[in-house]
């Protein structure tokens, strides 16, 4: 291997760790198939408009999140609590049962909202967008609730954190 392939990083990679500067919230993103409820780890959520109330999510194509999404036309974003870190872990890797022992309310629509996240957002899906290796997921907003009392998980050059605010000045 030459010394240049070594030391210089792709522009994938360069990319890669430019974003890990911009630090966000973390959520678990759900929804239902025939087999039951299908969650994953996703930070890629963005508020679109409001008015209609739009966001977006971009999920790896392939995944069997995405996929759900596609066929249950609703879905679920919940907005991680600090103590949920051990959720966001779990629901992005493999796993035949990540709703093991998580405890959940179902909304009208049929997707799963999980107990102690700081808020939930449920969407019907408004349009998918290619992506490149990803699709953009796009839902219109149908309910909102959130706790402000809980704090949020947050997510940075790929470690979880709390959020500490500065200091309200005197
Ligand atoms: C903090 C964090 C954020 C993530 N954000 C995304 C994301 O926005 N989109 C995505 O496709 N995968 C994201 N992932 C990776 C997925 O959670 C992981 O690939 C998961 O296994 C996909 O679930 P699936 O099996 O339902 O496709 C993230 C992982 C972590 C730990």
């Amino acid at each position: 291997m030459s010394q240049a392939s070594e030391t210089a990083p792709s522009l994938s990679q360069s990319f890669r760790a430019a974003m890990g500067c911009f630090t966000t919230g973390v959520t678990i993103v759900t929804s239902c198939s025939t087999a039951g409820p299908v969650g994953m780890t996703a930070n890629s959520l963005t508020s679109v408009s409001l008015d209609p109330s739009l966001l977006l999510v971009c999920l790896k194509k392939g995944g069997l999140t995405g996929e759900a999404i596609r066929a249950h036309r609703s879905f679920a974003i919940n907005l991680l609590a600090e103590a949920q870190e051990d959720l966001a872990m779990r629901f992005a890797r493999p796993s035949d049962n990540r709703f093991g022992g998580v405890e959940v309310d179902w909304d009208a629509r049929g997707v799963p909202l999980i107990h102690g996240s700081a808020a939930h957002i449920v969407c019907d899906l408004h349009a998918v967008h290619d992506a490149g290796d990803h699709e953009i997921f796009l839902g219109q907003v149908v309910s909102s609730v959130h706790d402000k009392a809980i704090e949020p998980l947050v997510f940075r050059a790929g470690r979880f954190g709390t959020y500490q605010p500065r200091a309200v000045p005197a």
